[in-house]
């Protein structure tokens, strides 16, 4: 595992599957955090599992001040922002796109993708004043999903905010490429998370109805959390110096056909 020792990391959505798991990988490296969920008693119960400081709070990434806030936090209580992971994220009600209800799929589009243009908006400034300060390269991670490269039936609208976080990935690396800042987006396939097992697989946690979500995918599984935080460490090592700008898809193979 690499040191991240001294340095402040930000994570949104950081109560659920993925948000979790990665509190926790860069608490045992040595980080502080700054955790933001809209699930208050979910980050109390993380609190509860970390080792290095960490400051929480609860509220919408739907909602510019409140991001704000995130990194408002960080920069009082710990004077710095070396890493952002912009995870939080919905899915809306499966249908064919003429059947998806409009304000489901306005909430998608404002918590999957305004959320994180306002995450990056209030993130980038501290990220550049830390770099700029300390010389250390920060990261920007954000969680796209497969059907953010590609099209998702039934889940139209999600797709298209996974997209639009793929573009302000790629744009924006472009923009701060040589301004010590990295971005790059993760698209995992189907992982083993509550938005799995709770939402999408709902009364189908069984062999049977993962076998059946997995169809199209070449190693025929979930992927397990683990699989996915890990490339998130590897997105923001230090080593990694040369990568910014990606779509990096975890899908088991599906993006290779
Ligand atoms: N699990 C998968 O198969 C999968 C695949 C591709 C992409 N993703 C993406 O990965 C990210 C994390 O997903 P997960 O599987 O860990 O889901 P999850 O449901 O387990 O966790 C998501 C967390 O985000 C929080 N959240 C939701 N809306 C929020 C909001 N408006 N403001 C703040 N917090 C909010 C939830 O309370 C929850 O704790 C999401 O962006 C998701 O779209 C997941």
């Amino acid at each position: 595992m690499s040191d991240f020792a001294g340095k402040t990391v930000l994570i949104t959505g950081a109560a659920g599957g993925f948000g979790r798991a990665m509190a926790q990988r860069f608490s045992a490296a040595g980080a502080k955090l700054v955790l933001s969920d809209y699930n208050a008693h979910g980050l109390g119960e993380l609190s509860a599992t970390l080792d290095t400081p960490h400051w929480l709070l609860a509220g919408s990434v739907g909602d510019e001040d409140h991001c704000a806030e995130t990194v408002a936090i960080a920069d009082r209580e710990t004077g710095r922002l070396d890493i952002a992971i912009n995870n939080a994220g919905i899915g809306h009600m499966p249908g064919k796109t003429a059947d998806i209800d409009s304000k489901q799929a306005t909430t998608c589009v404002q918590v999957n993708l305004m959320g994180v243009f306002f995450g990056m908006k209030h993130q980038l400034p501290l990220l550049l004043a830390t770099h700029e300060k300390h010389g250390s390269i920060g990261n920007i991670v954000n969680f796209a999903s497969l059907a953010g490269i590609g099209g998702a039936p039934t889940l139209s609208m999600y797709s298209a905010a996974k997209h639009g976080v793929v573009g302000l990935t790629k744009s924006s690396a472009l923009e701060y490429a040589r301004r010590g800042v990295r971005i790059n987006a993760l698209c995992p396939a189907f992982a083993r998370t509550p938005m799995v097992e709770k939402g999408i697989l709902a009364g189908n946690n069984n062999a049977e109805g993962e076998a059946h979500l997995t169809r199209g995918i070449p190693m025929k599984r979930l992927a397990e959390v683990n699989e996915i935080v890990q490339a998130v460490e590897w997105f923001c090592a230090e080593e990694n110096s040369f990568m910014t700008g990606q779509a990096v898809a975890l899908d088991g193979g599906t993006s290779a056909m």
